[in-house]
């Protein structure tokens, strides 16, 4: 498979995690578990086609990996924490913005 297919499907899972994560700030309690469904099979496919990048494109694991890393592992809890606090929607949304911003200012300039 080329780095291109991983880099689609990289993307791809972000689109669909940070669209479930955002969903589930405001959706109806009976959604939880197809919308967790969702955000969690995203967040897997996000790792994996991270993984498949770093060896396609022969990268090191070097610091801005790791804090991608906890950027990805922040995401991924958002969804189910957005369905048991609703009074906290505006810190998770601020704090789903905030992580995604860390992720991709890591991937582009990959300051160490
Ligand atoms: C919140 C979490 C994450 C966000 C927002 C994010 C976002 C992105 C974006 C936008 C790209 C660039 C795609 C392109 O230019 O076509 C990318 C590339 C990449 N991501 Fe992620 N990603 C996240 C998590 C991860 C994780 C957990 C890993 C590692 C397991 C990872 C590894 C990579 C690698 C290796 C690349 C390719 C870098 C390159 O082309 O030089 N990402 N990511």
């Amino acid at each position: 498979m080329s780095p291109t297919f991983y880099h689609i499907l990289h993307v791809l899972a972000l689109l669909a995690l940070y669209g479930g994560t955002f969903y589930a700030f405001a959706a109806p309690a009976e959604t939880r578990k197809g919308t967790l469904m969702l955000t969690g099979i995203a967040s897997l496919v996000m790792l994996i086609s991270g993984f498949g990048l770093m060896h396609k494109l022969g990268l090191a694991w070097t610091g801005w990996v790791f804090v991608k890393i906890v950027c990805w592992l922040g995401l991924s809890a958002l969804g189910g924490i957005g369905y048991k606090r609703r009074g906290a929607v505006g810190a998770l949304k601020a704090t789903a913005f905030g992580l995604a911003a860390v992720a991709l200012v890591m991937v582009y300039t990959k300051p160490f």
